[in-house]
């Protein structure tokens, strides 16, 4: 694991920005994170790559909600990076199917991520985020998704997180095969979870704590606000 520290969440986003466009270019699975961390730098990443044809997006968890929902994690994605985008392919962002009931939309989303990674591989990059209680993607504490071993994507009652919405999730295999694991990581309310997920020693009641890529490379931006209790020399 390698902690970078950055001064603050532009710093952070800017980051993840070179990396999400340096992977796009390179063409690949990449798998997105919601939430409010990530927005700037899929903004940011559009502003440094025009033709993002050899990526396809998928997304580590989405709200079941409609695709033009506010809360939809497909929406904003839309409007951050793809609209931003030139040259967007058609096909570009591997939507979760909303429409079918959640189980359902679960199911068909692994689907398609299994066929569209092959037998034994796994997505290029996935760029996490970290809730103040150490859920990453729609892994939450204290809930059975976090024993899945077998299945790529679940389904996820309504959790008493915000918005309080059930979601469809990637599980750990998925984010334990990518070769880059990237999470973004900005402000004192996250001091606690950083500490907890990527601490030593990591403290497993945080989903984070979970994400240990086998092969691949973890990497955790964080700003120094989130990362006073971590800091590293
Ligand atoms: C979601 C996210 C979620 C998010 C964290 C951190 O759909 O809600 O994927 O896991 O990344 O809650 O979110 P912030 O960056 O907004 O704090």
């Amino acid at each position: 694991m390698k902690l970078e520290v950055l001064a603050d969440a532009e710093a952070v986003a800017s980051a993840a920005a070179d990396i999400l466009a340096e992977r796009a270019r390179a063409g690949g699975h990449i798998a997105l994170s919601g939430g409010s961390t990530p927005k700037r730098a899929y903004a940011l990443a559009a502003e440094r790559l025009e033709d993002w044809r050899g990526a396809t997006l998928w997304l580590g968890d989405e709200r079941h909600v409609p695709p033009a929902d506010e809360r939809s994690n497909a929406r904003m994605v839309r409007e951050e990076l793809l609209a931003r985008i030139p040259r967007a392919g058609a096909g570009q962002l591997e939507p979760v199917r909303t429409e079918l009931d959640l189980d359902a939309a679960a199911a068909d989303y692994e689907a398609r991520l299994a066929a569209a990674l092959g037998e034994g591989d796994g997505l290029d990059l996935a760029l996490m985020g970290l809730g103040p209680d150490g859920h990453t993607a729609s892994l939450f504490p204290g809930q059975p998704t976090l024993q899945e071993r077998s299945r790529l994507a679940v389904g996820v009652p309504v959790a008493g997180m915000e918005p309080q919405v059930p979601r469809v999730t990637l599980t750990l295999p998925v984010f334990d095969a990518a070769r880059d694991v990237v999470f973004l990581v900005a402000g004192a309310d996250k001091a606690r979870a950083l500490e907890r997920a990527f601490g030593e020693p990591p403290d497993p009641t945080a989903p984070a704590a979970h994400v240990r890529p086998a092969s691949g490379r973890l990497l955790v931006l964080a700003d120094e606000a989130a990362a006073t209790r971590v800091r590293r020399k």
